[in-house]
Parts: structure tokens; C-alpha cells; sequence
């Protein structure tokens, strides 16, 4: 039996997912953009394109996402599903983001819109904004001004753990009563940022507050760390859109895939409590 391929196998959701596919018993091949270090490793670079045909001959199912820092992910990703489908895998399971249909233009829906109509048997995951971004993103403001600092407002977000990402593509990768449906993934709860630093807080063991920022400090703040100004652009439309509320919305997939609930905000603070005290 083939593996199934993980791209980006080192990443957040991907390297959950590779666990809870191996504790399940299950062949996977770890999907690198660096020279390969171990033999269940493929490099395979979205960006350059190189390495895809190989990697996706050699695998039986796919998890595909396009890394962040790149604003056309149809580009990234078509190709990808384009060699998916000559190599006639069973399925491929796309992570995308939540919204990312509000648009049929946006490269991520087009990236979407591709799988779909590929004839590939498939699944899209889009999670809402990930929890762990506290302890990665916006880990820099929190451990040296005691600050989130983000331009959202009050909005609320519906975070995700990204552990139930994982749990649920590992779902879709396994089973096939799901097959060619997109499942919107949130946290069970919506809070705003206030109510996230009281969490953080609670577990750092000093105050950590909220302050919103204008959009402009924010742009700066992303060029200052490096990255690339189509990118922060990008994010900086996203996040208007969590300001607006459009990251309020709360779902049930997670507990409907993996039959149980999502991993609540206060959970996830006291499992990566190491990373603010
Ligand atoms: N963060 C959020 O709140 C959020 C919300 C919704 C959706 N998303 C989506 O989630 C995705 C990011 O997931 P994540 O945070 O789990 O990823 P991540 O931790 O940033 O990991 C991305 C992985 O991709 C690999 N990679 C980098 N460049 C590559 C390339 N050119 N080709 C192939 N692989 C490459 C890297 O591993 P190597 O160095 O080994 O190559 C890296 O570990 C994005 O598509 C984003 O839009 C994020």
C-alpha cells in the first residue's frame, strides 16, 4: 500500500496530522521544501514546483495547503492537484481557510474551485483563524510588550486548535463517507481579544492586554519582521474582515467529523503555557 503524502509535513496542522495518521497505523510521506533528511521524507517545493510529480506518484491520498507568504495559492496549488489526478489518487484533502468562498476571483477559491472540478475524489478544510498564531504570529508583542497587538477592534473570532484540523482531515483521509464536501472549521466559542489576553494571563502568570492598532502599525510591524508586502496586504484584508465580525461564526464540523468537541481557548493556553511564561 502507498503512503499518503503530507505536504509541508514540518508545519502546524501537518505535523499533528502526520502523528495521528502513523498512531493509527497508517504509511505517511513527509513533505519538505528542504533537502530531505530522513527516508519518509520527499522534497516537494510548491513554490518552485519542483518535486510534485514525484512526490504525488509516489503517494495513495494527499494533504495539500498552500505555506503562508504566497498570495496566489491557485498558482501553488493547481499544478499539485493537476499531478494528483494523472496519478490517480483516491483523494486529496485541501486546506484552505474560512471565507475563502466569499469570492469565486480569490486565488484561494480558484485553488478550491480547481480540486473540485479535478475529478479527484476530495475534501476542503477551512479553519477559522488558528489559536496557535498566539504562540507563533503574535508571540513577538505578547513576550516583549505584555501586548496583543492586532487593528480587529471588539470583533470576536471562533479560533480553531489546530489539533482539530488535524484530527478532522486525518478523518477525511481515512474514511470516504465525506467525500467532495467543504467543511468550515471554528473553536466551539467566540471571543474577542480582551477575553483572549485574560486567558493568557491566567496561564503566563502576568497581565497580558489587548491593544488595538491601526492598520498602518500593523503593515509595519509585518514589513519589520520580513515579510513580503503582498503578503501583509493580505493580511491586513483579512483581518478587516475579522474586524467586520466575519469571524464570529461558530460551526459544528469538528465535533460532527471526529465525535468530539473542539478544543476550547483555555485548553490550548494551559497545553503551550511554556511559550508566554
Ligand atoms: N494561521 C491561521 O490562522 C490560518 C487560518 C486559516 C487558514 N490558514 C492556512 O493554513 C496554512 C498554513 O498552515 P500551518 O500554519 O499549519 O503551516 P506552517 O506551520 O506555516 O507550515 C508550512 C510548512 O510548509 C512547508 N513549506 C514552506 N515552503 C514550502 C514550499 N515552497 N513548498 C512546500 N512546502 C513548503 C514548510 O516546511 P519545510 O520547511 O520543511 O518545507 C512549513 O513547515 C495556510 O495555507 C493558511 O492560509 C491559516
Amino acid at each position: 500500500m502507498k503512503p499518503i503524502l503530507v505536504v509541508g509535513a514540518s508545519g502546524t496542522v501537518a505535523s499533528e496530522l502526520v502523528r495521528l495518521l502513523r498512531a493509527r497505523g497508517q504509511n505517511v510521506l513527509s513533505g519538505t521544501s528542504r533537502a530531505p533528511t530522513r527516508p519518509d521524507q520527499v522534497q516537494l517545493d510548491l513554490v518552485r514546483g519542483t518535486g510534485v510529480a514525484d512526490a504525488v506518484a509516489r503517494a495513495e491520498a494527499a494533504f495539500v495547503f498552500a505555506p503562508p507568504g504566497h498570495v496566489d495559492q491557485h498558482a501553488l496549488i493547481a499544478p499539485f492537484v493537476d499531478h494528483a489526478k494523472r496519478h490517480g489518487l483516491r483523494k486529496v484533502v485541501l486546506m484552505s481557510a474560512m471565507g475563502a468562498d466569499a469570492d469565486p476571483n480569490a486565488p484561494l477559491r480558484r485553488a478550491e474551485l480547481h480540486l473540485e472540478q479535478s475529478g479527484l475524489r476530495w475534501n476542503t478544510v477551512r479553519p477559522n483563524w488558528f489559536m496557535q498564531n498566539f504562540h507563533t504570529f503574535w508571540l513577538a508583542g505578547i513576550r516583549d510588550q505584555n501586548k496583543i497587538l492586532l487593528p480587529v477592534g471588539k470583533a470576536k473570532g471562533s479560533f480553531v486548535d489546530a489539533r482539530d484540523i488535524a484530527a478532522v482531515v486525518a478523518e477525511l483521509l481515512l474514511r470516504n463517507d465525506r467525500d467532495d464536501r467543504a467543511f468550515d472549521l471554528t473553536g466551539s466559542e467566540a471571543l474577542d481579544h480582551d477575553q483572549v489576553a485574560v486567558l493568557l494571563s491566567q496561564v503566563a502568570g502576568r497581565t497580558i492586554t489587548y491593544q488595538d492598532i491601526p492598520p498602518a502599525a500593523m503593515r509595519d510591524g509585518l514589513l519589520a519582521a520580513g515579510l513580503p508586502a503582498a503578503y501583509a496586504e493580505f493580511l491586513l484584508v483579512i483581518l478587516g474582515f475579522f474586524k467586520a465580525g466575519y469571524s464570529e461564526r461558530i460551526t459544528d464540523a469538528v465535533q460532527a467529523v471526529t465525535g468530539r468537541p473542539p478544543i476550547r481557548f483555555a485548553q490550548y493556553a494551559q497545553d503551550h503555557r511554556a511559550h508566554w511564561q
